[in-house]
């Protein structure tokens, strides 16, 4: 049967983690080698017990790759190198312990290393007895990894080759991974394929002496979701971060600053962009002078008064340069009068949509800023007002994607 080349001249790393499931593997390559991909797999040490490296390098025709740090093999090459090389890498069969150790960044092996290094989508396949599946600790790393973009093919429910139990945790089947493995590439080659979106997200600090600075509640997890979803998207996405608890989302060229200058002059640099969305809670003052030794407490005087000076306003700047890019959409932080606020700040600071939420403390003292659900309501130049029921960041960032991905449809159609 004459099969279709739909993978030439893409280069796919298989990572076979060890699982029963291992034996799939082998056929995997076989379908992902007749769609014309080049495949080359890393085989961890579990692995070794179930399939072999001579086996796997008959069916791939390349060097398998078995050891961090067999520096003898002359044709072992550089993780880094491996992981900037390839175009998709797939897991398969993904293990509970490679999902636990993904979760957590570990990097104690070659496999660990390259999924540490890489800025090419990975796609995983999990397969373990449904029981493992099920637990807790699992679904949280699902949950996470999910979070962090990475993608996932099955498991399927069945019958479990080791245990003869049925459930859910079956490897998907080598087809149906080729399937999620040639969706996956139509899906990153979508709508935002060509675009480059600026994001910015985080606090500001803005230091005041070697020990202290101003800043904010903000924790990032609104901007860094919107770039994981737009990455996830297929678009070129760089972040502007503040300080943030975070890890840098998968795919998106992250650039970390502290304070509202470092963050202007990051901007500027990332120009020009199709799209910029300004999720960062900027610090709208820093101090007029950073002292280079600590303050210390004066005897006696119960007050201090410092100098402060404004900030540069980056969102109002760039929507009213020459550079503007074409869709431009600010965030608004308010916590009274809330859409008179953000209808004034929309027009004010020259943007194309903007998305406030109400950030006031609630009756029992928690705040809204640094949690992982939001309410919005999106607001746009031409007076539409929309309002989202409360939704976790990620629904949120999923929703705002859409909606620009519909917005830069609509200009293709125009332009037709
Ligand atoms: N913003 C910015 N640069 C600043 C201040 C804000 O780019 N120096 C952007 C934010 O990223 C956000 C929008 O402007 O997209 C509104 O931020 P917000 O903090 O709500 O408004 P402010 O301009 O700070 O106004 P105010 O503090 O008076 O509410």
């Amino acid at each position: 049967m004459l099969v279709a080349h739909t993978l030439s001249s893409k280069n796919i790393l298989l990572i076979i983690g060890g699982s029963i499931a291992a034996y799939k593997a082998l056929d995997l390559i076989r379908r992902l080698r007749e769609r014309g991909a080049r495949v080359r797999v890393i085989l961890t040490k579990a692995a070794q017990a179930f399939v072999t490296p001579l086996a796997i390098s008959v069916l791939t025709g390349e060097h398998v790759f078995t050891n961090l740090f067999s520096c003898s093999d002359a044709q072992d090459i550089n993780h880094i190198r491996l992981a900037r090389e390839v175009d998709m890498i797939v897991i398969a069969p993904c293990s509970s312990t490679r999902l636990a150790k993904m979760a957590c960044g570990f990097g104690t092996d070659f496999a660990g290393t390259v999924l540490l290094a890489t800025r090419a989508p990975v796609l995983a396949a999990p397969a373990m007895n449904p029981a493992m599946w099920n637990h807790p600790a699992t679904q949280r790393n699902i949950a996470q990894l999910t979070k962090d973009g990475i993608f996932f093919t099955g498991p399927e429910n069945g019958e479990m080759a080791e245990c003869g139990e049925a459930g859910e945790g079956r490897m998907s089947e080598p087809l149906s991974i080729v399937a999620a493995v040639e969706s996956l590439f139509v899906q990153l080659k979508g709508f935002l394929a060509d675009k480059h979106i600026l994001v910015t997200s985080g606090p500001t600090h803005e230091p005041l002496d070697p020990v202290r600075y101003f800043a904010n509640r903000s924790s990032g997890k609104q901007g860094h979701a919107i770039a994981t979803v737009l990455a996830r998207s297929g678009a070129h996405v760089t972040l502007v971060s503040g300080p943030v608890a975070l890890a840098d989302p998968t795919g998106v060229n992250t650039i970390h600053v502290e304070t509202a200058q470092q963050m202007r002059a990051a901007v500027l640099a990332a120009l020009p962009a199709d799209a910029a969305i300004f999720v960062a809670a900027v610090a709208d003052w820093r101090p007029v002078a950073i002292a280079s030794k600590k303050i210390k407490k004066q005897p006696n005087f119960g007050q201090i008064s410092l100098n402060m000076i404004a900030n540069p306003d980056i969102l109002s700047e760039i929507a009213h340069s020459k550079r503007r890019p074409q869709l431009v959409i600010g965030f608004a932080a308010e916590t009274f009068d809330v859409l008179e606020h953000a209808k004034a700040k929309l027009f004010r600071k020259g943007a194309d949509w903007i998305i406030v939420n109400d950030v006031s403390r609630r009756p029992d003292g928690s705040g809204i800023m640094g949690g992982d659900q939001n309410k919005v309501t999106v607001m746009s130049c031409d007076n539409n007002v929309e309002s989202w029921p409360q939704m976790d960041k990620t629904t949120i960032a999923e929703k705002l994607v859409q909606r620009i991905t519909d917005f830069f449809k609509d200009k293709s159609g125009e332009q037709m």
